[in-house]
C-alpha cells in the first residue's frame, strides 16, 4: 500500500511495489483517456530549487492529465526561501495547500527532511549529486519495456559517475534483480563512489574509462553528461567535458538490440546522428517519464482516488 508515503531513494518502495506502479503505468498508455480526471479536485506543489525541464514539467503534465490542477516555484528565489524561510517551514505550509509535493533541491538529504516535518507525500526530484529516484523510474520502466526483463542484462554507465544522482539511483534500484552485469565507464576523476559498489556483493562488475572497448558486450548504455554545475573549478570541469562522445562510429561494433538511455539533459557526450538510431530511446523515455509520473501520483494519493470505468 502507497498511499501516503514518501518517495526519498529507490528502495523505499518494494519490488513488488515498483512492479504495481509499472503496471498502472503501462494500463495508463494503453488507454489514457481512463485517467483523465481522476485527480479532480487535487494539487500538486512543485518546490523546485534548482533548474529543470523534464522532471519539473513531466509532473506538472503528470498532475494536468490526471485532472488536478498544479502550482509551485522553480527557483528558490520567487518564494520565501529568499527571506531565510527554512525547508521545514516552507513545507509545513505547502502541506496546508496541496495534496502532495514534489521538491529538487542542491542539497543532499533536503527532500528528507522536508519529508519529517511533512503531512503530505514528499517525492525526492533530485537531491544534489545523491539521488533521483523518479529518474529511475522512468529508466526502469524504459527497460522493461524494450527489454521485458531487467535481469540477464549487461548495462554500461557511462560519463559522470560521481556526481550523476541518475546513475547512483538507478545502481542501487537494478542491485535488487537477479543477474545483470554492471560496467563503470568514467574517467579516473569522475568514477563511481565506492559506496555504491560496495553494495553489489551479489552483482559482477568492472570499472574502465575505455567506452569503445566496453560497448560491444552491452545490452543496455546509460549515457550521462559531465555536470558543469557539480565541479568547484572550471578548468576541471573544461578538461574532462568531451571526454565521451558517442557517435555512429562507435555504435558499429555494438549489439544490433542494445537501447542507449539518457536521463538528459544531454550536452555534447552523443552525437545529434545517433538520435535517427532505432537503439537511441532517450526520448520515448522522457515520454515514459510522464507516465510513470502519473503512475505515482495516484498510487501515493491512492484510496482518495477513484478511477472512472
Ligand atoms: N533528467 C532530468 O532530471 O532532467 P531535468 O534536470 O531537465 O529535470
Amino acid at each position: 500500500m502507497l498511499k501516503g508515503k514518501h518517495l526519498i531513494q529507490p528502495d523505499d518502495f518494494t519490488v513488488e511495489e515498483l512492479e504495481d506502479i509499472f503496471t498502472l503505468a503501462d494500463d495508463i498508455i494503453k488507454d489514457p483517456d481512463k485517467y483523465l480526471d481522476v485527480c479532480k479536485g487535487k494539487l500538486l506543489a512543485t518546490l523546485f530549487y534548482e533548474p529543470s525541464t523534464r522532471t519539473r514539467f513531466s509532473f506538472e503534465a503528470a498532475m494536468l492529465r490526471l485532472g488536478g490542477g498544479v502550482f509551485g516555484f522553480s527557483e528558490a528565489s520567487s518564494s520565501s526561501v529568499s527571506k531565510g524561510e527554512s525547508i521545514g517551514d516552507t513545507i509545513r505550509t505547502v502541506s496546508c495547500y496541496a495534496d502532495i509535493a514534489v521538491m529538487r533541491h542542491p542539497k543532499e538529504g533536503a527532500p528528507k527532511l522536508a519529508s519529517k516535518y511533512s503531512d503530505i507525500p514528499v517525492i525526492n526530484a533530485g537531491d544534489g549529486g545523491h539521488q533521483h529516484p523518479t529518474q529511475t523510474l522512468t529508466d526502469l520502466l524504459t527497460i522493461r519495456s524494450y527489454k521485458k526483463s531487467f535481469s540477464n542484462n549487461v548495462i554500461g554507465l557511462c560519463g559522470d559517475l560521481k556526481f550523476g544522482r541518475t546513475v547512483h539511483s538507478l545502481v542501487k534500484a537494478l542491485s535488487r534483480y537477479e543477474n545483470i552485469k554492471f560496467v563503470f565507464i568514467a574517467p579516473p576523476e569522475l568514477e563511481i563512489p565506492s559506496y555504491i559498489i560496495e553494495e553489489l556483493t551479489n552483482h559482477e562488475f568492472y570499472q574502465t574509462s575505455n567506452l569503445e572497448e566496453a560497448i560491444p558486450d552491452l545490452d543496455i548504455l546509460y549515457m550521462t553528461r559531465i555536470q558543469k554545475e557539480r565541479f568547484f573549478n572550471e578548468e576541471e570541469y573544461l578538461r574532462l567535458k568531451g571526454y565521451y562522445l558517442l557517435d555512429n562510429e562507435k555504435l558499429m561494433n555494438a549489439k544490433k538490440d542494445m537501447i542507449i538511455l539518457h536521463p538528459l539533459p544531454r550536452v555534447d557526450e552523443i552525437s545529434t546522428e545517433v538520435d535517427n538510431d532505432p537503439r537511441a530511446v532517450y526520448f520515448n523515455q522522457a515520454k515514459y517519464g510522464m507516465y510513470v509520473r502519473m503512475a505515482l501520483i495516484l498510487k501515493l494519493l491512492g484510496g482518495d482516488i477513484n478511477v472512472k470505468n
